[in-house]
């Protein structure tokens, strides 16, 4: 079995996520790795805060605290919230990690050692007052286009003008607003892409011919605007410090490596922390996975659009120019966007809805379950409350939830507590074992290609052949006249619980245990069920004992609905 390395795009330590990074990169990343892991492959599914930066310092200056202290703090904050969706990380790091520093200061020493990377000079705004350089978007002024008078120095919000910070007309910092503000010359680090352009190319030739075209699209894109060298130091406390042993002068300065060049070096440095994190008598080698690591790692990236440039084309760059022996993207899955009502999400804006909330009002299989089988896969798709509410009743609570009950409860009081026996299986139940190994092929066959609607697609259509079944069969009426008959019923559509329950359990793991605690099956450990085992219906043998679970799902009533509308904004919201 091949070793499987999976990682999800960094979710930024300053602020809580909305369901909109989390359907674009660790949800879906959460769905395949438990799928892999179920089918017997070897997972490794990392994940971590991606912590430096001004955003993050400027985000702890506000909640009045230091920055190590603010993300330690947020860390903890998102971690939490990421086990309440039940995110199966085998490890959520922190890009702020010892062990990150480390492995970014050794990749910038093997860059300079082959070549990539150079010392220049360069001009920058200096606020006297902050005591610091000022990034392009923190210097504010008057737009010399149309006159906004809250232009940044990247670019006018107003009429969209690409800016440089000197257009501004009376230039001042947005962290304190002074205008006390110097040009300085300072040195930096650049990254030498453009040297290392071709092989790039030749890189992504290779082995982006197999993504998704939402990925080798943008990778080509990037490529054919041309891959310029960037710098790849910034003048900021917190970050990963330029090492003294090969850049005395810079780390005497305070200089650290810019945040887009250690973030996703914490894919590697969070398996480091996985590895020392290793509790007694078990030994972790981080090595086997990222460095030499053989034919039998395939590694998995998950991310949203606007990552992909990162993670195709300058990450491997970075990899590309150490001239050692890193492990490198196989197959990256992209997302678009999930829209609010037609317009985005936004953490700024606080507009949408954010994963803390999602949980306080529902459990996270009902977000879990919504959000796969509306993944903005080929396109934007559109969250309203509408929507998430007759998915969740028809799909969930009607379709899975209540077949559940009814077949458990019915037998219950006609058979009493164990699976009845009843007739041999008939045409009917061959049938449906048929249909049932069919559409158990189709769904591994969507898990497989990383098509997750269409996964969840085959996984309603599993659902609904039970329910088609036991309408077809009737063991209410049954129970009448044919006793033998009835209980036979019962007992495939109970065997029909026990495989949605093992099925079913990477997008609704909580629902799944839930379902599969009802059998008491001896040795009952099994990760998967194959459509040829899955077509005989008869894993869960007369006799085996069972209890009625609670209702699963319940409805989303009109009230919850207006109760959600008036606490998240719906329709009215601004589509901005
Ligand atoms: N924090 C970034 C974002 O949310 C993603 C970083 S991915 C990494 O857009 F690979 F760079 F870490
Ligand atoms: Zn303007």
């Amino acid at each position: 079995m091949t070793r499987q390395l999976i990682t999800s795009a960094l979710p930024y330590i300053n602020g809580i996520k909305h369901l909109g990074n989390m359907v674009g990169s660790m949800l879906p990343a959460d769905v395949y790795s438990r799928y892999l892991r179920a089918r017997g492959h070897e997972v490794l599914y990392i994940c971590a805060t991606d912590e430096h930066g001004t955003p993050a310092e400027l985000a702890a200056k506000e909640a009045g605290l230091p920055v190590a202290e603010y993300c330690a703090q947020q860390h903890d904050v998102q971690k939490a919230i990421y086990e309440g969706f039940e995110l199966s990380f085998d490890y959520f790091g922190r890009s702020s990690s010892p062990q990150n520093r480390e492995i970014t200061q050794t990749i910038a020493r093997q860059l300079q050692a082959s070549g990539f990377i150079e010392e220049r000079a360069i001009r920058q705004v200096y606020s006297v007052e902050d005591a610091r350089f000022l990034p392009d978007r923190y210097i504010v002024g008057t737009c010399p286009h149309c006159g906004y008078d809250k232009a940044r120095g990247d670019q006018c919000e107003n009429c969209t003008r690409v800016l440089d910070p000197t257009d501004l007309i009376d230039p001042r910092s947005a962290i304190s607003g002074s205008s006390e503000l110097e040009v300085r010359e300072t040195k930096h680090l650049f990254l030498l892409q453009s040297k290392l352009a071709d092989e790039v190319e030749g890189w992504v030739d290779e082995h982006g011919k197999d993504w998704p075209v939402l990925a080798s699209s943008i990778a080509r894109k990037w490529l054919t605007e041309g891959l310029h060298d960037r710098a790849i130091t910034r003048d900021l406390e917190w970050g990963v410090p330029v090492p003294a042993d090969t850049w005395p002068e810079l780390a005497a300065e305070g200089k650290v490596f810019y945040v887009w060049f250690d973030a996703p070096i914490e894919y590697i440095g969070a398996t480091n922390e996985w590895a020392d994190a290793a509790p007694d008598g078990e030994s972790r080698d981080w090595r086997s996975w990222w460095y030499e690591a053989d034919d039998t790692v395939r590694y998995t990236q998950f991310m949203g659009k606007d990552n992909v440039p990162f993670h195709s084309v300058m990450f491997p760059a970075t990899q590309l120019g150490t001239r050692d022996a890193w492990k490198k993207v196989d197959f990256l899955k992209p997302f678009n966007w999930l829209n609010y009502y037609g317009g985005k999400f936004s953490t700024s804006q606080q507009r949408g809805i954010f994963t803390d909330a999602a949980l306080e009002i529902l459990p996270a299989d009902y977000w879990r379950y919504f959000l796969m089988a509306n993944a903005p896969e080929s396109d934007d798709t559109n969250f309203t409350w509408e929507l998430f509410a007759s998915s969740v009743n028809k799909d969930l609570a009607d379709t899975l939830g209540n077949f559940v009950n009814r077949v458990l409860s019915f037998s219950r009081k006609r058979f009493g507590d164990e699976v009845p026996a009843g007739r041999a299986a008939g045409e009917a139940e061959q049938k449906l074992g048929t249909e049932i190994a069919e559409l158990l092929a189709e769904y591994e066959g969507q898990l497989e290609a990383l098509q997750f609607r269409k996964a969840a697609q085959a996984l309603r259509a599993l659902w609904s052949a039970g329910n088609s079944y036991l309408e077809t069969k009737a063991p209410w009426l049954e129970a009448k006249t044919d006793l033998d008959g009835a209980a036979l019923t019962l007992r495939t559509a109970m065997n029909l619980i026990h495989l949605y329950a093992v099925v079913s359990a990477p997008f609704i793991p909580a629902s799944s245990a839930a379902m599969r605690s009802a059998f008491a099956l001896a040795g009952d450990t099994r990760g998967w069920v194959e459509p040829e085992q899955a077509s005989s219906l008869d894993l869960v043998p007369a006799g085996t004992p069972f209890t009625v679970p609670p209702v699963l799902f319940a409805k989303i009533t009109e009230d919850d609905l207006e109760a959600y509308r008036t606490r998240f904004g719906g329709a009215e919201a601004d589509p901005s």
